[in-house]
């Protein structure tokens, strides 16, 4: 420290250190797959940046209610224990922080472990392994001693943060399995039905879609979803990866309608150093993807030129980067989704045959929401209890609102029935809610000939875009043409709104 060096900025620079240090491991943790590897990392981190003597990472294993990890890096012998017994287990447990200046005056602490390793543990302090995105709790962080003083609120924090990173971490690399040597297969088994779960729905479509998932889970082909904006399809992808052989290794995802043409190649094949002023080697999304699935989004939306480029991956296996010479080998699963009618598109000459049929080996077609009214009521309560989950209320949706939900129009679909609960579980003022709280957004299906003149002889498919067209036109009107309030409405994303008002030619 310099002595021009204030304590206060003294404080702030040794914070943003530290912050700055926890960046840099989560971006590590996102390169690093082996789970093993990863925990040490960040456990030695850990006791680096809180200055403490040990540190330790445990999983929870909540059938057996144990708590266990590898004993050292690269050894297979594991260390398993009762969490109900200790401060590391009460801190998964409960999901709370625990902070202890003085280990042997604290109840909670099991002291036969120091009494086995021979180690004198002073204070200690634990937080939850918890994944901030769904709140589980996968296990403990804990570290021990700390070399001058306790551990104090910054300590909290500093742990917080790394454990937060851990938890995610340690989801995606779903190596779990791997480190406890548990049946792979068994791993395959949980995660796709884990995966199969999120899907609801007993109409017969949807559960032929779910039976197709099962029946293809121990392949790798890849597979088209088509299906309006709001179907699904995301969904869908999410399923066949984690249902298929290739479910631990990575799922990538990447949405070609947002990508501007010039950095197409850039994103799917990466870039080599160099090939601009400032340009740093990046890897591309099919090499990102190796060994799992890349899920390619709007597919519709790429140009020939990179529907050409895609098409020379899948058929040699290698990619070659922006300004590279090597070919860099990838083995990758494509799922694809498209809301565009992609057979009408190669009629139009916007889409390359050759390809379509490469990514089209199975086509799995989403039904809009009103195919499958009888997965309505379902659906709904569905969306209810996630919301109320997530906000801590408990309400109900009356007979009444769930039969008129059954008979309205969803032109944004499931999406746009998630939203309308969302919207319900806000406002919500009583337990039950009824009919008279339904939002006046959504036309009833008696609506549909004045929103849409359906013309004698005129398509289905005719139909809906005629519908879609003056939804879309009605809604930019009403909400003088606020782009992300009418996607909202409309149940669609920002984007999905801007593909659509280009699709219809309708301006802004
Ligand atoms: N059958 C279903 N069961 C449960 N949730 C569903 C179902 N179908 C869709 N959803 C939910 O509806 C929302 C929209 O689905 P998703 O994003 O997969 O649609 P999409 O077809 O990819 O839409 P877009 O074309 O706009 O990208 C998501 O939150 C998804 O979880
Ligand atoms: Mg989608």
């Amino acid at each position: 420290m310099s002595s021009a060096t204030t304590p206060a900025a003294y404080q702030v620079s040794r914070l943003h250190e530290k912050l700055s240090a926890i960046l840099t491991i989560s971006q590590q943790m996102n390169s690093e797959r082996d789970l093993g590897i990863l925990l040490d990392l960040v456990a030695r981190e850990a006791t680096r940046l809180l200055g403490a003597d040990r540190a330790s990472i445990f999983l929870l294993d909540r059938e057996k209610l144990e708590l266990w990890s590898k004993v050292a890096l690269g050894s297979d012998e594991i260390l398993r224990f009762d969490a109900r017994k200790g401060i590391a287990g009460a801190a998964a447990l409960t999901g709370k922080v625990i902070n202890v200046s003085d280990a042997y005056y604290d109840a909670r602490f099991n002291s036969t472990i120091d009494t086995q390793t021979g180690y004198r543990t002073r204070n200690l302090l634990a937080v939850p392994l918890q994944n901030l995105i769904d709140g589980e709790v996968v296990g403990a962080f804990e570290v021990l001693n700390k070399r001058d003083g306790a551990f104090d609120a910054e300590d909290e924090e500093v742990l917080k943060s790394l454990a937060a990173q851990s938890a995610i971490a340690i989801q995606t690399a779903r190596s779990i399995g791997e480190l406890t040597k548990e049946n792979a297969h068994l791993w395959h088994e949980v995660e796709g039905r884990y995966a199969r779960h999120h899907i609801v729905g007993n109409s017969s479509k949807i559960q032929s879609v779910l039976q197709l998932i099962e029946r293809i889970s121990d392949s790798s082909v890849n597979v088209l979803i088509s299906g309006e904006s709001g179907t699904g399809k995301d969904l869908i992808a999410k399923a066949l990866h984690y249902s298929s052989p290739r479910s631990r290794r990575p799922f990538v995802a990447l949405n070609c309608a947002a990508l501007p043409e010039n950095l197409v190649e850039t994103e799917l094949f990466g870039i080599e150093k160099g090939v601009a002023t400032g340009v740093n080697s990046r890897m591309g999304q099919f090499q990102a993807a190796d060994g799992g699935t890349l899920f390619l989004d709007e597919i519709g939306d790429l140009s020939l030129a990179a529907q050409a480029k895609i098409l020379r991956v899948l058929e040699a296996r290698v990619v070659e980067r922006v300004g590279g010479r090597t070919s860099i080998s990838v083995d990758v699963r494509v799922l694809t989704a498209s809301n565009k009618d992609l057979e009408a598109e190669i009629k139009k000459g916007n889409f390359r045959e050759d390809l379509y049929y490469r990514l089209k080996v199975l086509h799995i077609r989403m039904p809009s929401l009103r195919e499958i009214r009888e997965d309505i009521p379902l659906l709904a309560n569905h969306f209810l209890s996630e919301c109320c989950r997530d906000s801590g209320k408990q309400l109900e949706l009356s007979h009444g609102v769930l039969r008129r939900m059954a008979e309205r129009q969803w032109p944004g679909n499931v999406r746009q029935l998630q939203n309308e609960i969302k919207r319900l579980v806000a406002c919500a003022r009583k337990r039950v809610i009824t009919e008279e709280d339904l939002g006046d957004g959504i036309p009833e299906t008696g609506d549909q000939e004045r929103m849409s003149p359906a013309r004698a002889g005129a398509s289905i498919k005719g139909a809906v875009a005629d519908l879609e067209r003056q939804m879309i036109a009605d809604m930019l009107h009403a909400t003088g043409n606020n782009q992300q309030r009418a996607a909202k409405a409309l149940g669609l994303s920002r984007q999905g709104l801007i593909n659509k008002m280009k699709r219809y030619k309708i301006g802004p």
